[in-house]
């Protein structure tokens, strides 16, 4: 909380002034009726009345008049920091990821950072423009109002600061213990089932092919009626606070008037005061009315802001290497490596020995380690024992720049962006021209399928890269590695979804272009590693 607090200083000035136009809208809201009683009082009981009767009127639309334009005033400042907080939040949060991946994000709770990154900094929109300054204008408006009636009697005041109490504090605390984590409970019922409905869409074929349809929409009726159950306790408990709220107004306004009449009886005040301490109790309610439906949100939102703070503060896996010389590639190497996932031992001692101009084949098993020793190569991890090193320094000492301009990872799934052909391979080399581009998609071997599009490179690739087949999807991964130039190339798989005429062609450009570059080749086929000088071979994380 203190955290978030401290996001808002930058922007104090703002603040101030959206609590000032909040303390002036509130009191224009409240002294209006006080000034017609006030006005009414003085005409009936024939006293000097405080302003002539048309002066009054038009002090009455005046401030009818401002209190609109102050309220709209207030917002405008609560939304202008909110948002441009907002904004802020989420370049940092996005930072905090570029630290963090790509361990964190392919780790188990991935789904959660996703609501996290979506609706979670979403909700702190309501502390920033609903909760800061509607507390700060609560509490100004409760000095004002206690000394306002105070001026009249003590008793009165005493009586205006217990019933702003209640309803401002009071209240809402009992809404927030009572509401408990059902703001929480909501959010992620709702998170779930759109995470349910999205899981359906993108497995839609397999829904329909294994005839599961009935049984999922039973589930999500399910869901729904949970989500709907949750929410409805929710709204039960701040409908009750509100309810509560108004029963206190009413109740501490009657009380107003009964402790002014005993003391106008007693001859302490006279008779307009007793009302116009009894129109200001009326109308003062306001600010703390606003705190009064905060209390069910209250939870969720700081929740919210936990979550938010804890992946902005979460320390990286591998602490990002900014400082050194650029070095040049001269061979890589990994040495006795060991590495676990968790408490998962994957590599046991690994030594593979890339040297520069070569193709070193790795082959073994499915889950014995090749790609995660691919992985390794990139940085994406540290070893826990052993080195990884490029041109005999440790990985963990090269900056990390320096390291991914000299790599070039293709992973088994090429992910290609909801983008055109030529975006996606913009990627690896963002100011590569026409004939750049060619070379690499030839050399991948997808050059002539790009040529048979209608619209060639500009040809848009559906989501997730929906729309090509998972050979051309590999060959234009592959493409896209080409053009990055790097000097050691790692594929892992890279010809597994393609048939033996293409995987030739692609294999012969590996070869022609051995002078420039290195590869470690990562493949279960033995055509694959034809072409490699040397193959290692891995099983259950060892290496032979
Ligand atoms: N992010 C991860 N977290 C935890 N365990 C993982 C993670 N990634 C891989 N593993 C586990 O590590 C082991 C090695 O995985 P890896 O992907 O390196 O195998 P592989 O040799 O590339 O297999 P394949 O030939 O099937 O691609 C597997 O048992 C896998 O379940
Ligand atoms: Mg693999």
């Amino acid at each position: 909380m203190w955290r978030m607090l401290g996001l808002v200083r930058p922007l104090s000035g703002f603040m101030v002034i959206s609590v000032l136009c909040g303390v002036a809208g509130f009191c224009c809201a409240t002294f209006l009726p006080v000034l017609a009683v006030w006005e009414a009082c003085s005409i009936v009981l024939h006293q000097e009345p405080p302003l002539s009767l048309g002066v009054c009127l038009g002090t009455l639309a005046l401030m009818a008049l401002l209190r609109g334009i102050l309220r709209y005033a207030e917002q405008i400042c609560n939304h202008y920091i909110a948002f441009k907080l907002l904004a802020h939040i989420r370049s940092e949060i996005f930072a905090s990821l570029r630290r963090l991946a790509p361990a964190r994000l392919s780790g188990v709770d991935r789904g959660s950072l996703i609501s996290t990154l979506t609706s979670d900094i979403e909700l702190l929109e309501v502390f920033f423009a609903h909760t800061i300054s509607p507390v700060c204008i609560a509490v100004l408006m409760l000095v004002v109002m206690v000394a306002f009636t105070g001026s009249f009697a003590w008793q009165l005041g005493l009586v205006m600061l217990v019933a702003q109490l209640v309803v401002g504090a009071v209240v809402p605390i009992m809404v927030y213990r009572v509401s408990g984590n059902g703001g929480r409970v909501v959010r992620d019922r709702a998170a779930g089932l759109s995470t349910f409905v999205l899981d359906g869409l993108r497995g839609l074929t397999e829904v329909l092919q294994f005839d599961v349809g009935a049984s999922r929409l039973r589930t999500l009726d399910e869901r729904s009626r949970r989500l709907a159950g949750a929410q409805r306790a929710l709204s039960a408990v701040g409908s009750t606070g509100s309810a509560a709220a108004d029963a206190a107004i009413a109740a501490f306004s009657l009380a107003e008037l009964l402790v002014g009449v005993n003391l106008y009886m007693a001859g302490v005040v006279d008779a307009s005061a007793v009302a116009i301490s009894a129109a200001a109790m009326l109308g003062s309610f306001g600010p703390a009315v606003a705190l009064a439906s905060l209390g069910s949100t209250l939870q969720g939102t700081l929740a919210a802001a936990h979550r938010v703070i804890d992946v902005l503060e979460e320390e990286p896996v591998v602490e990002e290497v900014s400082e050194g010389d650029t070095i040049s590639f001269g061979g890589a190497a990994a040495k006795n490596a060991s590495f676990s996932y968790g408490r998962k031992r994957v590599l046991d001692n690994v030594t593979v020995e890339i040297p520069k101009g070569s193709i070193v084949g790795i082959s073994g098993k499915s889950g014995s380690g090749k790609s995660t020793l691919c992985r390794l190569m990139m940085r994406f991890w540290d070893v826990d024992r052993g080195q990884i090193s490029i041109s005999d320094q440790r990985i963990d000492t090269i900056r990390t720049d320096n390291l991914r301009d000299m790599e070039a990872l293709v992973e088994q799934d090429t992910y290609l962006f909801h983008q055109s052909i030529r975006d996606n391979l913009l990627i690896a080399k963002p100011h590569a021209i026409q004939s750049e581009l060619d070379a690499a998609c030839r050399a991948a071997s997808v050059y002539d399928f790009i040529m048979g599009l209608p619209e060639g490179y500009d040809a848009e690739v559906g989501e997730l890269g929906d729309t090509l087949s998972g050979g051309e999807r590999q060959r234009l991964g592959l493409a896209r590695a080409f053009l990055h130039d790097a000097p050691l190339l790692i594929l892992d798989e890279p010809t597994s979804n393609l048939d033996s005429l293409n995987e030739g062609i692609i294999l012969c450009s590996l070869d022609r272009q051995r002078r420039k570059r290195t590869v470690l080749l990562v493949s279960h086929r033995a055509s694959t590693m034809a072409v490699a000088d040397r193959v290692f071979s891995m099983d259950s994380g060892r290496v032979s």
